[in-house]
């Protein structure tokens, strides 16, 4: 019968509530915007992830589908569905690691900053429900502009009184990921040897590439290296004309935010050695933010490391850069000091 049913299924729910509670090893991981382009294949994703003991996916639409399908899977997160603003206290409270894809994303022919009218307030927003429900929480801000979302997020955080530097990091992995495989390609090497640091910031010029500091260590012709920092530069844009209307990447950002979690949750489990790019508050340059290489610990990025030396033509992309980041950091701040 349907009660019987009922029952049933309130029992396995209880079960696995007591499996999460139960302090099943792992962490418990947050999705805002999860059932978007970025936010669905991130969700099956971190579902696959053994470091994730609790999932919980919040949307302002369509989240109890993606729960559903997702819930399925027979890895070990628990997986619980939130929808809509009055459910986003429950969907954040205790977890340790906060993922935000939420936002709208780019058409052909628009730059990321045209995103900022809407995404600075959902970011405004969410943040807020962070500094209420679980201060403590790592932070990984993926919407766009994040040059100025994450400004954005630090002042939020700030007038809450629970900024803390070390746990906001905004997520440049993609930028990585694309500049590994682009310059794998070129010295015809498998991708997955390659390391490139990409330092600045996520967006067109401020995304600077250190062909000079490529691991392995290799050299690039002039030609090579206006190639593939152009290519770097603009990955983002190649794939929004490739979709044509359709929306931005997503498959790939997704696999990138992966990346970038499970470095983040290897840094909280206490791993040594954890180093990622990041956009974080920073030293290194004179502007309050900037990405760099970043040593994820128990606390988030407990170091930012320093640039390392610059050829030439990466110094003139680092000025280039500063200029158009400072704007775009003063923008997003001045949008909630105003
Ligand atoms: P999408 O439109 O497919 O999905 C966005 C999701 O956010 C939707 O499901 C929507 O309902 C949800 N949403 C909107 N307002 C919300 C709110 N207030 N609370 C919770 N959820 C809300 O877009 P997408 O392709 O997934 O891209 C999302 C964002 O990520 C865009 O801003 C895009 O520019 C950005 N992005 C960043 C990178 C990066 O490298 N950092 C890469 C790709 C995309
Ligand atoms: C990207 O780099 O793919 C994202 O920032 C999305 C975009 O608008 O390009």
């Amino acid at each position: 019968s349907n009660s019987q049913i009922m029952e049933d299924s309130s029992e396995v729910m209880m079960r696995a509530n007591c499996r999460a509670k139960g302090g099943a090893p792992g962490f418990k991981v947050a999705i805002l915007g999860a059932a978007g382009g970025i936010g669905q294949p991130l969700a099956m994703l971190m579902k696959m992830n053994p470091l994730v003991s609790v999932l919980h996916l919040y949307d302002v639409v369509n989240s109890p589908g993606v729960t559903a399908d997702i819930s399925h899977m027979d890895t070990g997160a628990v997986v619980r569905g939130f929808l809509g603003q009055p459910q986003l206290e429950s969907a954040l409270t205790g977890m340790d690691l906060v993922i935000i894809p939420a936002g709208v994303p780019r058409k052909p022919g628009m730059t990321r900053d045209d995103l900022f009218k809407i995404n600075a307030g959902i970011v405004k927003t969410l943040c807020e429900g962070i500094a209420k429900s679980c201060p403590r929480a790592i932070v990984n801000l993926i919407s766009n502009p994040v040059n100025s979302t994450v400004p954005i997020a630090a002042e939020v955080f700030k007038k809450a009184g629970i900024y803390d530097p070390k746990r906001l990091l905004g997520v440049t992995m993609l930028d990585v990921v694309r500049a590994n495989t682009f310059v794998a390609e070129v010295l015809g090497l498998d991708p997955r040897e390659v390391d490139v640091p990409v330092v600045g910031g996520h967006a067109g010029v401020t995304i600077l590439p250190l062909l000079s500091q490529v691991k392995p260590p290799s050299s690039f012709t002039q030609q090579e290296i206006e190639y593939l920092t152009d290519r770097i530069q603009n990955g983002g844009t190649e794939v929004v004309e490739a979709k044509a209307g359709t929306g931005s990447a997503t498959l790939s950002m997704a696999y990138a935010a992966v990346k970038f979690a499970d470095a983040c949750l290897r840094g909280l489990r206490g791993d040594a050695n954890v180093v990622e790019c990041s956009f974080v508050s920073s030293q290194v340059t004179e502007l309050p933010f900037f990405a760099t290489k970043v040593r994820l610990g128990r606390s988030g990025a407990e170091e930012v490391f320093q640039l390392g030396p610059l050829n030439e033509y990466e110094r003139i992309g680092l000025e280039k850069a500063k200029k158009e980041l400072a704007e775009s950091i003063q923008k997003g701040v001045s949008f909630i000091k105003k």
